[in-house]
């Protein structure tokens, strides 16, 4: 209802004042500032971003929030507490944990992203705020509201994987940036993009699960009729640890000279894949020919097509029927 809505955004708001406060406490700055500064965030970025910390004490949150006056019954629907049976009074869905408030378009904080200070295999690396009345995960990019600006300024917008990435871009003074948050991109997702700008470069982890969503991406965002760029940072990089390894200009300059059309992309990927068996080769191109009837504009989808023919000294006629096949396949 509009009433839980409003409470809920309330509640989100001091949350997020609740979580930065933490990070001023000792076992804040002990544990959750030093965090971040491992991962050498400066203190203004550490601001821009509002990033905090969640105690490790069960129920510092719910209590604070309780003691504010918020019920128990909010609490819970905001996903901030849980309540078990062993713990009636609740505990916290984030403890010891760095946070950060995911905001939307427009600056209110709709929930959150936690990370654990160590990895380890038995914990989820990151946990997020479920599904609310004001959270669909779907309809949310991270960093957009830090992003916006500077999205519509340089009618680009960068699409990468993770919270750290967008960050670690900010603070290398690339700030055209957003993150689907590790989930699959949605058509909702694009829509937001869309209000910016028409072109996307995809920056995904050089890593086996970046290869995979992007060419998932790709064909979500020529559907859409995005204009679209991909780049895949070398030797399992992200773009968190590769802008940390490299100056500023050099990363800018490595995204806008390395960054290749998809065909360009796939290609390079699954002719790397398919070595040397015609079959597989033969199963490349059909591949290709696939995220080509994605694109929405008949003329652009000949001058792709073009590509492919020359690239592989196929006969444009046979790509030609591939393509009606495989627009038929579609419908
Ligand atoms: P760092 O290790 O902090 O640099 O994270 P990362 O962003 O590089 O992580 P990774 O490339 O593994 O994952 C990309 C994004 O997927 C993260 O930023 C998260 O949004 C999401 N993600 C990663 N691990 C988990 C997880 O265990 N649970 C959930 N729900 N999301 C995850
Ligand atoms: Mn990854
Ligand atoms: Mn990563
Ligand atoms: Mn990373
Ligand atoms: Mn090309």
């Amino acid at each position: 209802s509009q009433t839980d809505k409003e409470l809920l955004y309330k509640i989100h708001e001091i949350a997020n004042g609740f979580f930065q406060e933490q990070l001023q406490t000792e076992e804040g700055r002990t544990i959750g500032y030093s965090y971040f500064k491992e991962r050498e965030l400066r203190d203004d970025i550490i601001s821009k971003f509002q990033l905090g910390y969640a105690p490790e004490k069960k129920d510092a949150f719910t209590e604070f929030a309780i003691e504010k006056g918020y019920s128990k019954e909010i609490l819970e629907k905001s996903g901030l507490s849980i309540f078990p049976e062993n713990a009636p009074n609740g505990i916290d869905r984030f403890r010891e944990r760095v946070i950060f408030p995911i905001h939307s378009f427009s600056g209110r904080v709709l929930g959150f992203g936690g990370r654990i200070l160590r990895n380890n295999v038995k914990t989820a690396k990151y946990l997020n705020s479920p599904e609310t009345e004001i959270y669909h995960k779907s309809q949310v990019l991270y960093g957009l509201n830090q992003s916006k600006q500077a999205i519509s300024k340089n009618n680009l917008c960068l699409l990468v994987e993770g919270y750290m990435d967008v960050i670690a871009l900010h603070q290398a003074g690339i700030e055209h940036v957003v993150s689907s948050s590790g989930t699959a991109l949605t058509v909702e997702q694009i829509k937001l993009i869309k209000r910016l700008t028409e072109n996307v470069t995809i920056l995904f982890d050089g890593d086996t699960a970046g290869i995979k969503a992007s060419f998932r991406s790709i064909d979500m965002l020529l559907s859409e009729a995005m204009n679209i760029r991909i780049l895949l940072f070398p030797d399992g990089d992200d773009p968190d640890s590769f802008a940390r390894k490299h100056p500023q200009e050099y990363v800018e300059n490595f995204i806008k000279t390395e960054a290749t059309d998809f065909i360009d992309f796939k290609a390079e990927i699954l002719l790397k894949e398919a070595a040397n068996d015609p079959i597989r080769k033969a199963e490349a191109i059909r591949d290709i020919v696939k995220s080509v009837a994605f694109v929405q504009n008949a003329l652009k989808q000949e001058v792709y097509l073009k590509e492919v023919a020359t690239k592989f000294g196929l006969s444009e006629q046979s790509l030609f029927n591939e393509l009606d096949v495989q627009k038929q396949v579609k419908k």
